[in-house]
């Protein structure tokens, strides 16, 4: 059987997308029915125990992850696996030793790896290099793990995704990117609001409006904030300064500004819609504390689904 590795939202089909996502909310629910609300229990799905025992998951972490990291591990060890959570600092990594050795090296010993990096490239060299799964958890390109923690989320709240409106306000980069890509296999319609130069990468919105071409969905980019957010089901954001730009945040927070999601954007969507944020959040920056902490906030909901979602891609990837 050829390995099958999560670098984007695409290494997925729309199929197995919904497949995953439906594994997910079972997950979910049998987590939820069992008395403990933890273990083995919780790692059972379509109707039998998904059962990773022997198998040891390597996790990579070059920046810094409460959410993502947590889940993760948690996940692993209620699928029955082992997590070896690794900085890079602890790794020879850090002393020059080639992605493509670490990469074959590490495939002889785990049986996959989660890794959050820079650049998408590492990501892509590790999962050509070696031999087992790379799942990405977190890239400068793309963050795939929170979009199937983002449907997931929306999908409990509103049934069909079919013909809804996601609206992602702020900077089109890492998670803007994989939410283009999941909610065109889903047939959302994805509205992005981003100011000029911070649009997402031209690119990853060609393919995504082809792929909503065939789903029924479809994809708009805009500078005009209430545009993006008019009628919108769901309104998502994130943080101006992602991890790394540190140096940019000034110029960021000025320009990003007009397109905090506040009162004056959820008046432009639905009186109902949904508010997501990956998280962290940073409240009086992209969004107010009144609507993140507001009565259509589904953020810890959200943050929550990453446990169920992520143990979902890994028995799809590994049982
Ligand atoms: N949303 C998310 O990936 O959070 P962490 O950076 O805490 O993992
Ligand atoms: N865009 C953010 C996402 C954090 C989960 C960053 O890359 O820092």
């Amino acid at each position: 059987m050829t390995k099958r590795d999560y670098l984007t939202v695409d290494s997925l089909s729309a199929e197995e997308l919904t497949k995953v996502l439906d594994l997910a909310d079972e997950f979910k629910a049998n987590r939820q029915r069992s008395a403990a609300g933890t273990g083995r229990q919780g790692a059972s799905a379509q109707g039998h125990t998904v059962d990773l025992r022997g198998l040891s998951i390597g996790m990579i972490f070059e920046k810094p992850s409460t959410r993502t990291r947590v889940s993760f591990e948690v996940g692993i060890s209620e699928l029955g696996a082992k997590a070896v959570v690794l900085s890079a600092g602890e790794l020879q990594l850090g002393r020059g030793e080639t992605i493509e050795d670490t990469a074959r090296v590490l495939s002889g010993y785990l049986h996959a790896l989660v890794v959050r990096t820079f650049a998408q490239s590492r990501l892509e060299t590790l999962a050509s290099a070696g031999s087992i799964p790379v799942i990405n958890a977190l890239s400068d390109f793309s963050h795939p793990c929170q979009a199937l923690a983002d449907l997931q989320t929306i999908r409990e709240h509103s049934g069909d995704l079919h013909g809804l409106k996601l609206s992602y306000l702020g900077d089109g980069n890492n998670v803007a990117h994989s939410l283009l890509e999941a909610g065109a296999m889903a047939g959302m319609h994805v509205a992005v609001g981003s100011p000029a130069g911070y649009e997402p990468d031209g690119q990853v919105v060609r393919q995504a409006t082809e792929v909503a071409v065939r789903s029924g969905g479809r994809i708009t980019v805009t500078n005009d904030p209430l545009e993006a957010a008019r009628d919108a089901d769901a309104v998502y954001t994130d943080v101006w300064t992602s991890m790394g730009q540190e140096s940019e945040n000034d110029s960021r927070t000025r320009v990003l500004r007009p397109f905090q999601v506040g009162a004056q954007v959820m008046q432009a969507a639905k009186p109902d819609a949904l508010v997501l944020h990956c998280l962290p959040a940073h409240r009086g920056e992209e969004i107010t504390a009144e609507v993140m902490d507001g009565p259509n906030s589904v953020v810890f909901e959200q943050a929550g689904n990453r446990l169920h979602s992520q143990k979902a891609l890994l028995a799809f990837l590994l049982a």
